[in-house]
């Protein structure tokens, strides 16, 4: 797949069509991108390389965009075994070349790779690096979403290297808009790090993006100002639609059916978008992304050994973990002897930051009954 950025920058990322799991933990049905570039100029840069599993492909990808010349630096915007997979490869064919990289990915390269640290110049805020017609400007992105992560700026050309900022997951040549896998990739790998995401958007601000090359996904042109404009939201916590999404935990299928219901009740009253999802069998990463996706959160689940299903404990567990808030959050449970899930799952919202208790919580006794149908209409109309 040849992508073309200009005549003087050039794509040299490599994608996957077969990987299980993305960081063993991501569905990728579309396959992952790891995405590397060249800059040819007098000097040449080399921007990040990529993972191990790509790294023939990668190099060949170099060697063929550097023709007969060799690369004088080696830019390491980021760490992660994902893009630091051929930084050693790198410097054992090319014996006389420089990386160049922040202070703090300089004191953590040893953990990563055997390099000479005679051969890394580090870089802070602003500084920048020549490189004939083409100018690149550093800018820190600590915790978007490692601490030694930078992007580049490259000023004559007006593109960005963004790191995994407004990456996605899916194969380069996927077919499919950015928006869903980039959310889905944001929210579960960037979301804990709102306040970093917001530090560096402002930075962004300030300069004349044209293209934005980030570390996988396609390049950003047009689409530019959209996608500030989500990561905006993203990054603030704010929903970004009105709507509720309905997770639900189920052992026998009864509180599934009263979620389905709910989705009915909620759409027949005029709820401007409804999500659902069955929290034992559907994707963790897309439901935490409608959970952040939308403005309300509705939890429906089965009471289980004195606390609330697992994968409901689970769903909520990644939640905290990346640091939910600002929603309102509705509960409904299931219970045969001992209802116990409601109250497990309001325990661990409550340690949330703003998040707003919405409606009566609804206790289903197994089966749904005229009377439960009756107090999900009412807890629907708290929630519009
Ligand atoms: C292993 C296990 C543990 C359970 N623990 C509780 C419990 O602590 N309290 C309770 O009232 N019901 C408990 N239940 C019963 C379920 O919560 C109850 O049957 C519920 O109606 C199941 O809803 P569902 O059809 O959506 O799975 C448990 C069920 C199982 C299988
Ligand atoms: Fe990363
Ligand atoms: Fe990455």
């Amino acid at each position: 797949m040849s992508v073309k950025i200009s005549d003087s920058i050039k794509y040299i990322g490599a994608s996957v069509y077969d990987l299980d799991l993305f960081e063993s933990q991501y569905i990728v049905p579309n396959g992952m991108a790891y995405n590397s570039y060249v800059i040819l100029d007098d000097k040449i840069a080399v921007m990040d390389t990529a993972d191990k599993i790509v790294g023939e492909q990668w190099f060949v990808n170099l060697k063929a965009a550097l023709g007969d010349r060799t690369p004088d630096y080696l830019v390491v915007s980021h760490l992660e075994p994902d893009h630091s997979g051929s930084i050693k490869a790198v410097c054992d064919a090319y014996p006389d070349i420089n990386i160049v990289c922040s202070a703090k990915a300089k004191a953590m390269m040893p953990q990563f790779v055997d390099v000479d640290a005679d051969k890394i110049i580090t870089k802070n805020e602003g500084d920048t690096l020549e490189l004939g017609n083409h100018t690149l400007t550093f800018v820190m992105a600590p915790m978007v979403h490692w601490p030694e992560v930078m992007f580049s700026y490259e000023s004559s050309e007006k593109v960005l290297f963004s790191a995994d900022a407004f990456g996605k997951f899916g194969a380069i040549d996927a077919d499919e808009g950015w928006s869903c896998e980039a959310r889905r990739y944001y929210f579960n790998i960037v979301g804990k790090y709102g306040a970093q995401v917001q530090a560096v958007l402002k930075k962004a601000a300030a300069l004349d993006i044209k293209t934005i090359c980030p570390l996988h996904g396609p390049i950003l042109t047009d689409t530019i100002p959209e996608v500030m404009n989500l990561y905006n939201t993203w990054s603030l916590y704010e929903p970004e639609n009105e709507g509720v999404f309905i997770a639900y935990a189920s052992i026998h299928g009864n509180t599934a059916e009263a979620a389905h219901k709910m989705k009915e009740i909620l759409e027949a009253k005029g709820c401007p978008r409804v999500a659902i999802a069955d929290l034992s069998r559907d994707d963790i990463a897309e439901c935490v992304e409608d959970a952040f996706r939308h403005s309300t959160l509705l939890c429906m689940a089965a009471s289980y050994d004195g606390g609330v299903f697992a994968p409901m404990s689970d769903f909520i567990h990644h939640l905290k973990s990346k640091t939910f808030r600002n929603r309102k959050v509705a509960l409904v449970e299931n219970a045969s002897w001992a209802p116990s899930a409601a109250r497990a799952m309001k325990a661990e919202f409550e340690q949330m930051k703003d998040i707003t208790f919405v409606g009566d919580t609804v206790t289903i006794k197994t089966t749904v009954k005229a009377s439960d149908i009756e107090a999900m209409e009412k807890l629907a109309d708290a929630l519009l």
